[in-house]
Parts: C-alpha cells; sequence; structure tokens
C-alpha cells in the first residue's frame, strides 16, 4: 500500500509478510531483524518486494556470497534499494564496478592500511576515556548517545580533516541519507545538494591550503596521472563520512547494548587485561551477531540465484547480517559465544568491496568496549527505559540507557 506524495510515493503500512513484501524501513526491522531472517530462511533463500520496484533479499549465505562475488551480473552503482527512478550519483569505489573500481579503492587504501590506523590507537584511547570522565558522578547515561556514537565520527573526522564540531550535521545526513532516502527521492536530492556543498567547500579550501589529511589526498587525487574528475571526489568525500561514521557507532552501541542485557558475557570481560584475546574474539562476535551493513545492488544481466530468477532492471539487498546467522555457515548460529574462535563473518562484506575501513572500525570497536568495561564493570540496561534502535542500511541502537553502577 502506498499513498502519493506531491510525486513521491512513500510506503508506510507494516509489513505483514516478510517472504513477499520485505521492508527495510519497516519498524521491526530495527527490533527483530534477526528473527525476520531466520524466519523467512525457513521458507526461502530469497525474499522479495514490490515496494521498491522488484527487489529480492538474500538471506543464506550462499546467496549473499554468489551475489557479492558475481560483479557480471550485479552492479553497485545502486548501493542502497530504493525507487527505482532515485538519481544515483557516483561515491567511489563503493559505487563503482570493474574495471574503474580498482583504481578508485587503489587510491584510497592506503589511508587506511594498519600503518595508518594503529597510531591511532592512544589518541583514539584519550578522547574515549573523556567521553566516559563526563559522566563523572552519575548513575544513569545514554551509552549510545553520549558514548558510542561520539568515537567513529571522532576517528574519521580526523583521517579526513573535518571539525568533530559538524558532528551534528554528519548525523544528519546520516539520518535522512538512511532512513528518510529510499522511500522519497526529494530527501536523497536534498540531503545529496548539502552534502556535495559542504564538500565542494572542503575540496576549494584543500586547494587553497593544503594539509596532511585525507582531504587534500583527495582534492590532489590522480589517477594515471589524470586528474581525477570534481564528482568523483566528491563522491569520496560523502561516502567517507557516511560509511565512517554510522556503521561503527551500530557496531559499538550493539556490542554495549549485548554486555548490559547479558551480565554473564560481561562478567566474562571483569578485570581482563587489554592484550587478552577475549576483547579480540568479542568484537569479532559482535560484528557476527549484530552486523549493522547491508548494501544494494542494481541487477543487469538476467541469471539465478539459490534457484530464484532475477532480472535485468531489478534490485537487490545484499544481506551479509542475515548470512552472518545462517546455520549452514555457523556452529550454534543463534548464540552469542564470546569466545567463538572461527568466526568468517561477512559483516564487513566479501568480495571487490570488502570494507575498506575494516581496521579501522576493529579499533574503535576494541578501544570502545575496553574503556567503558574498564569504567563500568557492573553497568546493566535501565529496565525502566526501552533501547531505540535503527531500521534500514546500518542497523544499530541508537539509545541505550544503562545503569552505569
Ligand atoms: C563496524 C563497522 C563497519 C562495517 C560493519 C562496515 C561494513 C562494510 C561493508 C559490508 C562493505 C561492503 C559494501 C559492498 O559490498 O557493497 C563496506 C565497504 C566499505 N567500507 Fe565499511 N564498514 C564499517 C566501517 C567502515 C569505516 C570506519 C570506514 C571508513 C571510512 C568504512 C569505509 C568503507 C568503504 C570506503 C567501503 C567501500 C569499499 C569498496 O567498495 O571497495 N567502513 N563496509
Amino acid at each position: 500500500m502506498a499513498y502519493e506524495d506531491e510525486g513521491s510515493t512513500v510506503y508506510s503500512q507494516p509489513v505483514t509478510d516478510w517472504v513477499n513484501d520485505w521492508d527495510w524501513l519497516d519498524d521491526q526491522w530495527g527490533t527483530d531483524a534477526v528473527d525476520i531472517w531466520n524466519a523467512v530462511r525457513e521458507v526461502t533463500p530469497m525474499a522479495m518486494t514490490e515496494r521498491y520496484g522488484r527487489a529480492f533479499m538474500p538471506v543464506t549465505m550462499d546467496a549473499v556470497s554468489a551475489i557479492a562475488k558475481d560483479t557480471v551480473n550485479f552492479s553497485s552503482r545502486f548501493v542502497s534499494v530504493a525507487q527505482p527512478d532515485a538519481k544515483r550519483r557516483p561515491a567511489p569505489p563503493i559505487t563503482s564496478d570493474p574495471p574503474d573500481h580498482k583504481d578508485h579503492r587503489r587510491l584510497l587504501l592506503p589511508s587506511f592500511a594498519p600503518r595508518q590506523i594503529e597510531p591511532m590507537e592512544n589518541e583514539l584511547r584519550e578522547y574515549a576515556r573523556g567521553l566516559i570522565e563526563q559522566l563523572d558522578g552519575r548513575d544513569t547515561a545514554d551509552a549510545a548517545a553520549e558514548y558510542s556514537q561520539h568515537i567513529p565520527v571522532h576517528g574519521i573526522a580526523q583521517m579526513i580533516g573535518v571539525p568533530d564540531d559538524d558532528a551534528d550535521i554528519f548525523r544528519d545526513w546520516i539520518y535522512r541519507n538512511f532512513q528518510l532516502a529510499p522511500r522519497d527521492n526529494r530527501i536523497r536530492e536534498q540531503v545529496t545538494a548539502d552534502m556535495r556543498a559542504y564538500f565542494g567547500e572542503l575540496l576549494d579550501a584543500r586547494a587553497a591550503d593544503p594539509k596532511d589529511d585525507l582531504a587534500t589526498l583527495i582534492t590532489e587525487a590522480e589517477i594515471d596521472g589524470e586528474p581525477v574528475d570534481r564528482e568523483l571526489k566528491l563522491g569520496y568525500l560523502l561516502l567517507l563520512i557516511l560509511a565512517g561514521i554510522d556503521t561503527t557507532w551500530s557496531a559499538i552501541g550493539s556490542g554495549l547494548w549485548h554486555l548490559g542485557s547479558n551480565p554473564d558475557d560481561l562478567s566474562r570481560l571483569k578485570g581482563k587485561p587489554f592484550d587478552d584475546p577475549i576483547w579480540l574474539t568479542m568484537s569479532e562476535e559482535v560484528l557476527r551477531f549484530y552486523a549493522p551493513v547491508t548494501m544494494g545492488r542494481e541487477v543487469i544481466g538476467d541469471t539465478e540465484i539459490s534457484g530464484c530468477p532475477v532480472r535485468k532492471g531489478e534490485q537487490v539487498l545484499v544481506t551479509f547480517p542475515a548470512a552472518n546467522h545462517d546455520p549452514e555457515a555457523f556452529e550454534r548460529s543463534d548464540e552469542f559465544l564470546i569466545d567463538r574462535e572461527v568466526n568468517r563473518h561477512v559483516a564487513f562484506g566479501l568480495g571487490i568491496h570488502r570494507c575498506l575501513g575494516s581496521n579501522l572500525a576493529r579499533l574503535e570497536m576494541n578501544i570502545a568496549f575496553q574503556e567503558w568495561c574498564a569504567a563500568f564493570p557492573d553497568y546493566r540496561l535501565d529496565p525502566a527505559k526501552e533501547t531505540t534502535w535503527t531500521n534500514g542500511q546500518i542497523r544499530g541502537p541508537r539509545e541505550i540507557p544503562v545503569i552505569l553502577r
């Protein structure tokens, strides 16, 4: 069911049939996504919907992996399942297909290599401690609004070379982009225009006064000795800010939500030195169990996935988080095992677009969990208040009321 609103089609009916009418912007997606994917998997490897034109949602590791690895029949031009006539702009490398993809990725990759990211640890740790100090003397807090949302902004803002003080602007873009734009082309255009204006000014500023940051690297970018087109430079910057914030904010928030509601897991971390392997296995299990990111693809060639025909012009949601719960791929897939030894999750995707920021994300997650748990070893969710979760492309808690001690 849809209603027309000045030319844009807005769907508002809650989903009652996730196999034939899925919608990633439905409110149930935020809180119940894992149960939804598990229930769909009992019926079919590929759910479908007509809400965004025809679009498919794979829920098994086989189907997710087949799509992510097939760049012949699936294009990354559509990385968000949205209205089929939505205007798509390049944000390389995530929206690029072969052969262009390689050059764009190669340009950004060195900045996210371990030797660049590891030295950020001390400063990021100081920053996390500073957030915790601001809770001094408090008995309750919002672990999302007062903690998890800030750390990734700080990390990527420093790297790009934009001020932390603009964090509210970035979060507003994220909200409009991921929560509103898939249903409404006008919002997509407005938020894109806002981001392009901001980053256009940044490119001009760095051209006039270069600095040691990613904004300068992008301003001066060349491929094969030729300057990169300004459209593409805007796309790099837009992608880095969107991909660098909401994703890790959601992963940190999900981990804190989990530990706050599972005291047995929290107690396994109590007093553990920061070099104990349990911190790493915990972060990886958070990534598996609460993987925040799903990505769209445009079908560009008729093909078949797990027996389901898909046709040119349709869309697909590559549901990496659902694959992480496939019992065919993981032993005891429905259990959060804090010390899971073998954990080949696909939270960071797979194939040529595998996450470029995974070193940064992992560092921020480890620091966030370690510093929080060291400061509040007995914290728990506040039973009198509710956690709220986002739906859509990046899924994670946005308010986590907790009792600190
Ligand atoms: C827990 C946090 C994160 C998760 C779960 C995550 C997840 C993902 C996934 C699933 C993809 C694959 C997209 C596809 O197949 O279309 C991806 C790509 C990407 N991610 Fe992340 N990401 C996270 C953090 C970050 C951070 C901090 C950055 C830093 C800016 C970042 C930058 C990127 C970029 C640039 C790509 C595109 C790579 C390419 O197309 O070659 N991500 N991410």
